[in-house]
């Protein structure tokens, strides 16, 4: 006989975080209930290459299925290693300075406990990914936020002088930015630098569209300037580059004492990774083509949505990195963005995410987000809807 849990007998528990179910979670869902396509969460709706699963399935095979090192497995954190230092001209140590983790979301999280005492303050950019608030909130961190000025998503580094005091201890920067698609260039970095000089600020630096970057634009990974990446955690995630995003794993640089206190975290949050997933992508990526020709494939996306959207009445706002695309939709509707998503999904049959939800206080400048990362017929599909609104 089947029995079900007594609720009377469960301990009352008072809620450590006041979060709603993410966005992200929502939009999927009322795209399923709506049969709508689904534009909204950031996965790609295509295959990954059949190589990387061959890859894997050989170490499965070989009975590389135990535990790894905490820290990742020795390939792979070379192959990252090699990686780096051929794209951003400087040399991360394999063994001290790399860490495989599970996901980015995870690399996030850990980076922030390991380094964010209770009542410390980190700058946090809004619009800002949804995880960092709540892994602040956690550790008894105090978010204070800093804008990416609207419409161009640039911040203002003379704002940002000012948000700092003596208990600071973090600034979170993302680029290429989710959900804007901007991206900080090297004066920026230059003046993130001249802000944090002298003080032992950790910058986290959310760079998991590394290889997603369009019309010729080089990333500015905070890897490429001495000054920085020696107080700084790069954070990156290989679900993005190589289209598997429900494999959840990623990995985070840093120098050597910044490292040291991130694995004591990681060691006791995750342990360790996936082990033939791992070895698999290390086999995967010695080919620096597979990263090196996203952008190029990204931006043929990015070109054929934006095409598709010609002729319509949302305006497009530049799009200078990662798979997603904002529009300005006034010249449709006067709805708050949340319901104006709500309507999208609904009656027009394709959902979107409103950019208030990357917002602390929910500002609305009437934009919404498209997810590209999609087959060329699954845009086209969108794009007829989305002309006829
Ligand atoms: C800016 C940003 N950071 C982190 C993540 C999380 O990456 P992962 O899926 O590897 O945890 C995402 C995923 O959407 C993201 O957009």
């Amino acid at each position: 006989m089947e029995s079900t849990i007594n609720h009377s007998l469960t301990p009352k528990v008072t809620p450590k975080l006041t979060v709603a179910t993410t966005i992200f979670t929502v939009m999927s869902k009322l795209a399923a209930d709506c049969g709508a396509i689904n534009l909204s969460q950031g996965f790609p709706d295509f295959q990954a290459d059949p190589a990387l699963f061959e890859a894997t399935l050989r170490a499965m095979r070989e009975g590389r299925n135990q535990y790894p090192p905490m820290i990742g497995m020795p390939e792979l954190r070379a192959a990252i290693a090699d990686k780096v230092a051929s794209l951003y001209g400087v040399r991360y140590d394999a063994d001290q300075e790399i860490t495989v983790t599970a996901g980015a979301t995870q690399a996030i999280f850990t980076a922030i406990a390991a380094f964010v005492r209770s009542g410390d303050e980190v700058i946090v950019f809004a619009p800002y990914y949804d995880s960092y608030v709540p892994s602040i909130d956690t550790v008894g961190g105090r978010a204070v936020y800093a804008q990416l000025e609207f419409p161009d998503y640039k911040p203002d580094w003379n704002k940002v002088h000012a948000l700092i005091t003596p208990r600071t201890r973090m600034i979170i920067i993302n680029s290429p930015n989710n959900p804007s698609g901007s991206l900080l260039d090297s004066g920026d970095l230059e003046a993130l630098a001249g802000l944090t000089r002298g003080t032992d600020i950790v910058v986290l630096s959310d760079e998991v569209y590394e290889h997603i970057v369009f019309d010729g634009a080089r990333h500015a990974s905070v890897a490429t300037h001495a000054e920085l990446a020696a107080r700084s955690i790069v954070v990156s995630s290989f679900g993005k580059t190589y289209h598997i995003t429900g494999w959840k794993i990623g990995y985070v640089l840093g120098a050597a004492e910044l490292m040291r206190e991130f694995r004591k975290l990681h060691q006791f949050n995750v342990f360790s990774v996936n082990t033939p997933c791992q070895i698999g992508i290390a086999n995967y990526m010695r080919d620096a083509s597979r990263h090196l020709g996203l952008a190029a494939f990204y931006q043929n996306k990015r070109d054929f949505f934006r095409a598709q959207l010609q002729g319509s009445r949302f305006e497009l706002l530049p799009c200078r990195g990662t798979y997603f695309q904002l529009a300005r939709y006034d010249a449709i509707s006067d709805l708050p963005d949340l319901e104006f998503a709500q309507w999208m999904t609904r009656e027009v049959g394709v959902a979107v995410i409103p950019v208030s939800v990357f917002y602390q206080d929910g500002r609305d400048d009437r934009v919404v987000r498209f997810c590209f990362a999609k087959q060329e017929a699954t845009l086209m599909a969108a794009g007829e809807k989305l002309r006829r609104v």
